[in-house]
């Protein structure tokens, strides 16, 4: 038996975990943590995100664009969760946190260091949902730590430790790897 909620939510558990970078047009720069994050399109590769407009982040992306998309791993969990805490209007997130700037290689904004992978986004597209401003990104480089590739320019996802957010559940990593893509469509061997 199922029971229906009261209130329904969004429903959808786990999403990815990023920081996002952006920067406004006078060069001050700003972190914020983000869940709501998707894929939208494979080509070319579009990711959105998703920010309500009292966050100071929101001018900034309005204004410039442009953001990097970092996604941070188990150990940057402390970081994660000060930088979601906190605004920009009030402190230097760079700095508070310690974490380390590296410039993005085509667009105007700050990448993160410790972070495995930093994609560069420029926003092709913006609309209002409710609450949340919905920002689409064409992702126009992306980065990898070198240690976290495998052949092939594959990821290694479990070295690479994502963060996993669960509303109203908190923050998991990633559990067993459970097969390839396309496993049922492998024939049986006899
Ligand atoms: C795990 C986590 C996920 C969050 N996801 C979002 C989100 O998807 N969209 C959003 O607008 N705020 C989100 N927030 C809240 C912002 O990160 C937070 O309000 C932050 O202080 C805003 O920073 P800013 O004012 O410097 O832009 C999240 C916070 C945490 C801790």
């Amino acid at each position: 038996m199922k029971t229906i909620l009261d209130r329904p939510t969004t429903g959808l558990y786990p999403v990815p975990v990023t920081l996002v970078t952006c920067k406004d047009s006078e060069g001050r720069e700003n972190i914020i943590t983000l869940a709501w994050n998707g894929v939208v399109a494979s080509k070319p590769p579009t990711v959105s995100i998703s920010v309500r407009p009292a966050r100071y982040s929101h001018a900034m992306l309005t204004e410039t664009k442009v953001f990097g998309m970092n996604i941070p791993n188990a150990a940057l969990l402390t970081q994660v969760d000060y930088i979601g805490n906190h605004s920009g209007r009030e402190v230097d997130k760079f700095q508070a946190t310690g974490l380390t700037r590296i410039a993005a290689g085509i667009v105007d904004v700050s990448l993160i260091e410790e972070c495995p992978v930093n994609l560069e986004c420029r926003i092709v597209e913006t609309f209002e949902q409710g609450s949340h401003t919905v920002f689409l990104g064409e992702v126009v480089a992306q980065h990898v730590s070198s240690e976290y590739l495998l052949a092939g320019q594959n990821i290694d996802y479990k070295k690479a430790d994502p963060l996993l957010y669960c509303s109203g559940g908190g923050y998991f990593s990633l559990g067993e790897y459970r097969g390839d893509y396309g496993l049922s469509l492998k024939k049986k061997k006899d």
